[in-house]
């Protein structure tokens, strides 16, 4: 069970061991933030564990190999090297189960799983990679894969954040949840020790926090694939593949953050908008073709705008912020219709 890499904290170094978790949280909550390939990922069936809770989460047949699997993962989780970390609880570990969602679906009908074993006694984090096939109804626990952080005290105020494989010749890498290795050690591993010096989790609030991140993932799919045509016709010099994609981008989050207010308030008319300083009006195109009346305004006019169709309004007028404030910190305003009565 080789340790693959360690990254040493500063001496003193007084957000310990509180940060670790606090880093943890951010990696497993909000992988997308070290991982660009991720959306997200979403936690499900969190409780807390023994080992036979465990063996039955991870035992899904009980065939000889996976017997063996499962001894040395339970020798695995119970590594660490102080005899004061032994358990003192009779449910050790805080088990959660983690679905990664990738920024570009590459599992098909397959969903790339992870048990999440939390064990605060002796301050390490274990990761077990699992697919679920619910097409076949299977879930296999992969041998792959499986990978701990270990918070270990040094004495005299010195940490180490120390991280294990359970075997470093048997690394799989998807190329999306799954990096190669020396990505856990030359990216994640830098970020997780400084975040848990700074103990800095709740600077990761993102905006994705207050959408469904798995229909945000699934609605941006959706419209890359319908407006990416417009990065071969794109008639600016500004770069197509920026613009395009961060457009879809920012239409993904206001169409899914729409539909969740119109649910909660049960509006059934769509939201119209007006998008102050519109640029190119990729925005106010696909706002307008996916249902929601709206215009754009901007100074200048654009060669692009000749080519959305006359359904899309965009209009060049000089806006005057002095005359209104709150225009200076404006950009998109949108109106919400009257629930029915
Ligand atoms: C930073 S660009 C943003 C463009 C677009 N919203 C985007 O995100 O790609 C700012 C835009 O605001 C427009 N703009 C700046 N001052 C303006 C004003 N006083 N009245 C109208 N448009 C203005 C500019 O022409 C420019 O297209």
């Amino acid at each position: 069970m080789p340790k693959l890499s360690e990254a040493e904290f500063p001496s003193g170094c007084k957000s310990l061991p509180e940060g670790f978790w606090s880093a943890v949280e951010v990696w497993v909550k909000k992988p997308h933030v070290v991982n660009k390939r991720l959306c997200g990922a979403t936690e499900t069936e969190s409780r807390d564990v023994d080992s036979d809770d465990l063996r039955k989460l991870l035992d899904n047949n009980d065939k000889e190999e996976e017997e063996e699997l499962l001894q040395d993962v339970f020798q695995f989780l119970c590594s660490g090297d102080s005899p004061a970390h032994t358990h003192q609880k009779d449910k050790p570990w805080s088990s959660t189960v983690r679905t990664f969602i990738p920024k570009v679906n590459c599992y098909g009908a397959k969903q790339q799983k992870e048990v999440v074993l939390k064990d605060s006694d002796r301050q390490l984090v274990t990761f077990l990679p699992f697919e679920e096939d619910s097409a076949a109804g299977r879930v296999t626990l992969k041998k792959c894969n499986i990978y701990q952080l270990r918070l270990c005290s040094k004495g005299c105020e010195q940490w180490a954040l120390e991280l294990h494989v359970l075997t470093s010749d048997g690394w799989l890498s998807d190329g999306v949840a799954y990096p190669k290795l020396p990505w856990l050690s030359s990216d994640l591993l830098p970020k997780l020790a400084r975040w848990a010096a700074e103990c800095k989790s709740s600077e990761f609030k993102s905006t994705l926090s207050l959408l469904p991140v798995e229909k945000y993932s699934l609605t941006y799919q959706q419209l890359k694939e319908k407006y990416k045509s417009m990065v071969k016709v794109w008639p600016e010099v500004t770069d197509p593949e920026k613009f395009v994609y961060e457009d879809v981008a920012i239409a993904t989050y206001l169409l899914v953050l729409w539909a969740e207010e119109r649910a909660a308030k049960s509006l059934t008319d769509p939201q119209s908008f007006v998008d102050l300083g519109c640029g190119n009006g990729l925005l106010v195109h696909i706002l307008t073709n996916e249902g929601h009346p709206g215009r754009g305004i901007d100074v200048r006019r654009r060669r692009i705008w000749d080519m959305y169709g006359p359904r899309t309004e965009l209009e060049v007028v000089l806006l005057l912020p002095f005359l209104c404030p709150p225009l200076l910190f404006l950009r998109l305003l949108w109106e919400v219709p009257e629930a029915p009565v």
